[in-house]
């Protein structure tokens, strides 16, 4: 099974970035421990600081692969090209963000691409991830509706 774990940005700087809320492990080092933990998916990660090219890679895998696990950073709450390109794709996208954003600036509280997902996973820091990636094991056994 193909998921592809696709992060927006700033989040290339976790770790060093304001670690009070996003923690101080980068996801370079995160991401192989990742892996260890769900030997059987081919989990690939794509981090970029453009809109466009997180647009592309969104297109690109969301008519193959099995699930996209998407933090799309500050462009959650203003990008509606992002939105639109998780709605035109047919792989269930799960959204996470590491800190909750419901407890921090008003700005944050909304995120346009939401209502495309399957669901998203919200202040669990780190671990939002490999949440998100059992879900869509799961998930491909239990669909959320016919
Ligand atoms: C974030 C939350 C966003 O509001 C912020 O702009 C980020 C990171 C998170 O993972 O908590 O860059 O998506």
């Amino acid at each position: 099974m193909q998921i592809i774990i696709i992060n927006g940005p700033n989040l290339n700087l976790l770790g060093q970035r304001e670690t009070a809320i996003y923690g101080k492990q980068s996801f370079e080092h995160y991401l192989p421990q990742l892996r260890g933990r769900f030997p059987e998916v081919q989990l690939d990660y794509f981090q970029s600081n453009s809109e466009g090219a997180l647009i592309d890679r969104i297109q690109a895998v969301g008519f193959a692969y099995d699930g996209i696990v998407l933090n799309a950073g500050a462009y959650s709450h203003t990008s509606i090209a992002i939105a639109d390109a998780v709605a035109a794709i047919h792989s269930p996208v799960v959204e996470v963000h590491l800190s909750n954003i419901h407890a921090r600036e008003k700005f944050r509280h909304h995120c346009y691409l939401s209502p495309y997902c399957v669901g998203s996973i919200v202040g669990l820091g780190l671990e939002g991830y490999a949440l998100a990636i059992r879900y869509l094991q799961d998930a491909r056994h239990q669909p959320v509706a016919d």
